[in-house]
């Protein structure tokens, strides 16, 4: 089955949907923010995750955008682990619950993020980052990514609890010491 944008009409909807063939960290809280952020984004606009795995926060971003607004995440992981949800191991055949595939908005780069960042030469509206969660990691993905975003932009960084892992919180209080931040989990910070 091909899941159709916006056939979602709430998170808790959706969360209960996705938790039949996909589990993930990003719990209903941070899909209310996500959805809230890109419910915002204009067909044509760029929504850039950093850190798949096996698609909660895409999901979220692609059944919540608007049609036409792309939505694309980037991942080294080994797609079997997605199994059909994302459709990554079938090629062409339509089969699965799948966000991507044929005519949808949505691309997935299974790539290492580093190599991504040397060809990205494309605007972001709206950037997610929740790849590495070593100081090293964030620090990259936040250092070679922000000049991307374009004025008036939004940038979403996961994990500021630390519970993962204690770099995210020490890059997020040295490089945004005004970021917002939601839920005790999530930082956001507007591009001026
Ligand atoms: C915390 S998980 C992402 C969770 C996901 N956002 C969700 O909603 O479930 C972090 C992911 O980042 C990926 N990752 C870490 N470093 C990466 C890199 N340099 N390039 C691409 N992916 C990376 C890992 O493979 C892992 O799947």
């Amino acid at each position: 089955m091909q899941l159709e944008k916006g056939q979602f009409k709430t998170v808790k909807e959706l969360e209960e949907y996705m938790a039949q063939f996909i589990e993930g960290s990003f719990g209903q809280e941070d899909m209310e923010v996500l959805k809230y952020e890109v419910e915002k984004l204009k067909p044509g606009q760029v929504y850039l995750e950093i850190g798949v795995a096996q698609g909660k926060s895409l999901t979220t971003a692609y059944h919540f955008s608007k049609p036409g607004v792309f939505t694309i995440g980037i991942d080294y992981l080994d797609p079997t682990l997605r199994g059909e949800f994302m459709n990554m191991t079938l090629g062409d055949i339509p089969h699965g619950n799948s966000i991507i595939g044929k005519g949808t908005d949505c691309i997935y780069i299974h790539a290492d993020a580093r190599t991504v960042s040397k060809l990205w030469n494309i605007p972001i509206n709206l950037l997610f980052i929740d790849g590495g969660h070593d100081y090293e990691s964030i620090k990259a993905d936040t250092l070679e990514y922000m000049p991307h975003v374009v004025k008036g932009g939004t940038i979403l960084l996961h994990d500021y609890d630390g519970q993962n892992a204690d770099g995210v919180p020490k890059w997020i209080d040295e490089k945004f010491p005004h970021a917002e931040i939601l839920h005790g989990k999530i930082a956001r910070v507007r591009c001026e």
